[in-house]
């Protein structure tokens, strides 16, 4: 037996990646996301030969998933054999719905991971749960309740806004994870769940830019930041996002573009004293 349950943000092979690995006390492994291929040999190390009981994915982007698929792709996820796969993603037709602000983009975006994710689909036979809001989920003493899951009328950022959230918690501590819900699918959450989401920690939504609005964190209340963050992106006021710079998209409202410098000033306006970002390195976290 484990004395705590531990929780590591492991850091940053590939730029502003997502990945975490929950400890359990009866040595049982959780991974969150991965990253992407790069980033799989240090997620390896801290597996450490364990038992994964489970691989939750929150989306498709490939700075989330790309190590996943690209394990599955090798060899059936061998050297991680997790007991079972979690997800919930939005078919690749969601990018041909009619309010789709920016279709190209959005094309784009989809094209590059939903197809490589379908095509190592079979393998998750009997292996595979697709999540979805109210479920909960037990794995040893830490217990994942899904607060959100993607929906078909989200349409300005849909990859982004079709996160899976859930709150991780222990009798000790507790984790909100945001994926990298944008503002829309956090107003979404908010009128929904608002009296679900205090928690003790909070992973920061889209690495910590453009991501959910400040009343979301005001619910979630948190001690802690979590932020899957560079030191670009860290650092730089500003959000930067490829697709937003024309100004076009910009006047046509496509959406709210906070950067991490105002994400930061709520954070100190809510009280925050403590922040793990990825850039500094692998953070280990006590649940
Ligand atoms: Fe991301």
């Amino acid at each position: 037996m484990n004395e705590n349950t531990v929780m590591y943000q492991i850091t940053e092979t590939s730029e502003f990646m997502m990945s975490f690995v929950i400890i359990t006390k009866e040595n049982n492994a959780i991974i969150i996301d991965g990253g992407a291929p790069e980033d799989m040999p240090l997620l390896k190390q801290y597996i450490g030969g364990r038992h994964v009981s489970a691989w939750i994915l929150t989306h498709a982007h490939l700075d989330h998933i790309g190590g996943f698929i690209s394990e599955a792709k090798r060899n059936g996820l061998a050297d991680f054999n997790p007991s079972r796969v979690y997800f919930n993603f939005p078919p690749l037709s969601l990018a041909e719905e009619g309010q789709v602000i920016d279709r190209e983009a959005t094309r784009r975006d989809f094209s590059e991971s939903i197809p490589a994710f379908l095509e190592i689909y079979p393998t998750l036979q009997g292996k595979k749960t697709i999540l979805h809001q109210g479920d909960r989920l037990q794995f040893d003493e830490v217990t994942i309740d899904v607060l959100f899951t993607w929906r078909k009328e989200l349409l300005n950022n849909p990859m982004n806004d079709s996160s899976t959230v859930f709150r991780l918690s222990t009798p000790n501590k507790s984790v909100l994870f945001l994926g990298d819900l944008g503002p829309e699918g956090g107003d979404i959450l908010f009128r929904e769940s608002r009296h679900l989401l205090k928690s003790d920690m909070v992973q920061m939504a889209h690495h910590g830019q453009a991501g959910v609005g400040l009343e979301v964190y005001a619910a979630i209340m948190p001690e802690a930041c979590i932020w899957c963050s560079n030191e670009k992106i860290f650092e730089n006021g500003e959000a930067f996002w490829g697709p937003m710079e024309t100004e076009e998209l910009r006047r046509r409202g496509w959406i709210r573009m906070y950067g991490t410098a105002l994400t930061r000033q709520w954070m100190d306006i809510l009280g925050v004293k403590t922040h793990y970002v990825s850039k500094d390195g692998t953070n280990k976290i006590i649940l």
